[in-house]
């Protein structure tokens, strides 16, 4: 597959930046770029400014856009100030500009009919699925959503998402906000009581795979926004591949910025640990 056609780089504005718990909330004029984004898709931004040691680009899920309002298009993402590069762009202040690459990357597919939906976030993985619920709202489905973190403080539910899913279940690790444990742990009466026909999550490699496992065992289609680390975000380096298996039963390190980040789950294989799995095309048979 080939980079996102939609995709463009521009010198956007920076129209809002407030801290939102262990996130910050940003909003950028982005113009028509906010025309061409669908759920699931992420930007890649340069950050350090001119000069800098920090050559990679780092990837951001599209949280939501809009296409009109005093800004013309913008769009919103929700970022943790983690290391060096995201404390960067959180630190920056409104009217500062940045360099952006989007949309980039494979989007989430809405059905054509009115389905129940669960949504699964874990982290900032929630970020692409609040727009996605939106869509599958107004497509007619059901939409409920499960979002887990570390602790209460780094779960990002804002108020106006809770009023675009017919329930919200929170698990935290600690126990600190709703359900103690992992998301997993509550999936499997959410699938029962509300008859779940398709799985989206988006979040890391580990919470997806063990999601796979369940929908695995309960026939339910899952597809998975995929966090492997990216360097490029544009299919040139292959840092960012994933090995998965296509319709001919092939299987190939797939590029999760081209091919991805949203994959059928029950087409990667999860238990690689991180090698590249025997009777991969291309690999030397050893
Ligand atoms: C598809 C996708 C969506 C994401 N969405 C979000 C989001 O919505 N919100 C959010 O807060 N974060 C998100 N991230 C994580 C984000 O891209 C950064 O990894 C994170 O912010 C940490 O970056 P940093 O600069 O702060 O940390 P640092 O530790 O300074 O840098 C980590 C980044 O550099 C890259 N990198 C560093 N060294 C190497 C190397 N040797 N080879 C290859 N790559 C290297 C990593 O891939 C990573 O992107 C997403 C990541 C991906 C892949
Ligand atoms: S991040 Fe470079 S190929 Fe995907």
């Amino acid at each position: 597959m080939k980079i996102n056609r939609r995709a463009q780089q521009r010198t956007v504005e920076i129209v809002s930046n407030k801290k939102v718990g262990a996130y910050h909330h940003m909003i950028f004029a982005v113009g028509d770029m906010a025309l061409h984004a669908l759920p699931g898709n992420f930007v890649a931004i340069s950050v350090g400014g001119p000069g800098s040691a920090m050559v990679l680009r780092r990837a951001f899920a599209i949280y939501r856009t809009h296409d009109r309002g005093n800004y013309g298009g913008t769009l919103e993402l929700v970022v943790a100030p983690h290391g060096q590069g995201s404390k960067w762009l959180t630190a920056l202040p409104m009217h500062a500009t940045v360099d952006m690459v989007g949309p980039l990357g494979t989007n989430f597919g809405i059905p054509t009919e009115p389905v129940n939906a669960l949504l699964v976030g874990g982290g900032y993985g929630s970020a692409p699925l609040f727009g996605l619920a939106e869509l599958l709202k107004d497509g007619g489905s059901r939409v409920d959503m499960v979002l887990g973190a570390s602790s209460a403080g780094k779960i990002y539910a804002p108020l106006e998402g809770k009023r675009a899913v017919n329930s919200m279940t929170i698990t935290t690790d600690d126990g600190s906000a709703g359900t103690k444990g992992q998301v997993v742990s509550v999936l499997p009466g959410l699938i029962e009581r509300h008859n779940v026909d398709i799985i989206y999550s988006c979040g890391p490699m580990a919470m997806l795979a063990a999601i796979q496992d369940i929908a695995a065992q309960t026939g339910i289609i899952h597809q998975c926004a995929v966090e492997e680390s990216m360097a490029c975000g544009i299919g040139v380096c292959m840092t960012c591949v994933v090995p998965l298996r296509d319709e001919a039963g092939v299987i190939r390190m797939s590029r999760s910025c081209v091919d991805g980040p949203v994959m059928d789950g029950a087409n990667v294989l999860w238990n690689s640990g991180g090698k590249i799995p025997a009777g991969t095309y291309g690999a030397p048979n050893v």
